[in-house]
């Protein structure tokens, strides 16, 4: 099978595309045809080794040292089950599927992947029927974190929240989950996507090459910083009495009740992902020069089956 995989950390160019054998199912996973990927920016930290000082070295000794010890990178996936094991009972061949790849020890730049059935490490559900695959695939990292986040926050009907960094993948999702929950929601973001902002459901929006958040009312409930790139000290000179700090920095965990929540916000249109560009498998390399900018709207989706 074609698989893209990388045996030194670096450059977009450290990606290549070769033929592997194709991977066999244990008793207990399905082996998925993969229709779509996306690169997320946790793909593009991980193929550079672009980590804070702090977190390098511990990174390195998880991730491996002098190499990669995971080649195939991707965390995100759609596509159709090929072939269960003999004790899967929770999917059948057919099944149109989506979910993540984290912890296991390969990814979804490739055309096959096995997925255990059960959470253990990587996550897998029935794809939301109205989505196709590449939008499906763009649904479950980005879905979860924001999901994940604002339920640590305490999000209820009638909050007033600030979603610093809208226009990136958790921000895209967090804008609509926060509306979907009730809450009066600010968009921060640049002048390019105040528009994008708006349309996922923002009332208003900041443009943060023009004005700093920071001097708003103290009038905010929450402020999620889906970037990572602001601080709770800043924030707190719009926070309430009260008021709570969540942000991409901290450690979120992959639930499976919450893969199914977005499958169904999906289903009723309450979440529809944003989808920046699409790339074939071929031209990885290029969708991963585009993603280390560090400008991508939404997502960025890889096409591996036409
Ligand atoms: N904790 C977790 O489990 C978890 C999960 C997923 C992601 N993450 C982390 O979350 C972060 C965001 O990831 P992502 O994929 O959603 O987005 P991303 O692709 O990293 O962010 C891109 C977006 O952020 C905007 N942006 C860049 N600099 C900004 C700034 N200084 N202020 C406001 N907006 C800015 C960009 O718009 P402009 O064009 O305006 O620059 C762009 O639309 C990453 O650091 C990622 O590693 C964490």
């Amino acid at each position: 099978m074609k698989a893209v995989v990388y045996t030194k950390y670096g450059l977009p160019g450290v990606l290549k595309q070769m033929e592997i054998d194709k991977p066999r199912p244990k008793n207990n996973e399905i082996l998925v045809k993969i229709h779509a990927a996306t690169v997320t920016s946790g793909d593009v930290r991980l193929r550079g080794s672009d980590f804070p000082p702090l977190f390098w070295l511990p990174a390195r000794l998880i991730l491996g040292l002098f190499k990669p010890k995971k080649t195939i990178l991707g965390h995100e996936l759609s596509g159709v089950v090929e072939e269960i094991g003999k004790e899967v009972t929770k999917f059948k061949v057919g099944d149109e599927v989506f979910g993540t790849t984290t912890m296991l020890k390969t990814g979804s730049y490739a055309e096959y992947i096995c997925l255990p059935e059960e959470w253990k490490h990587g996550l897998v559900g029935l794809k939301p029927v109205n989505l196709n695959f590449q939008e499906s695939a763009a649904l479950p990292i980005g879905g979860m974190t924001a999901l994940f986040l604002l339920e640590k926050a305490n999000i209820t009907k009638e909050k007033n929240i600030l979603i610093y960094g809208a226009s990136g993948s958790v921000g895209s999702y967090a804008v609509q989950l926060a509306r979907h929950f009730g809450s009066s929601v600010t968009g921060v973001c640049s002048t390019s996507n105040l528009e994008m902002v708006k349309s996922l459901g923002a009332e208003k929006v900041i443009d943060y090459k023009k004005e700093d958040y920071a001097s708003l009312k103290k009038e905010f409930d929450i402020v999620f910083d889906a970037v990572g790139k602001t601080t709770k000290s800043k924030a707190k000179n719009i926070l309430k009495k009260g008021g709570v700090f969540v942000s991409v920095k901290m450690l979120t965990h992959e639930r499976t009740e919450h893969l199914l929540k977005l499958k169904d916000l999906a289903e009723t249109g309450v979440l529809k992902p944003f989808i920046d560009k699409v790339y074939p498998l071929e031209e990885i390399v290029s969708a991963h020069e585009y993603v280390d900018k560090g400008h991508k709207k939404g997502n960025v989706v890889i096409r591996i089956k036409e």
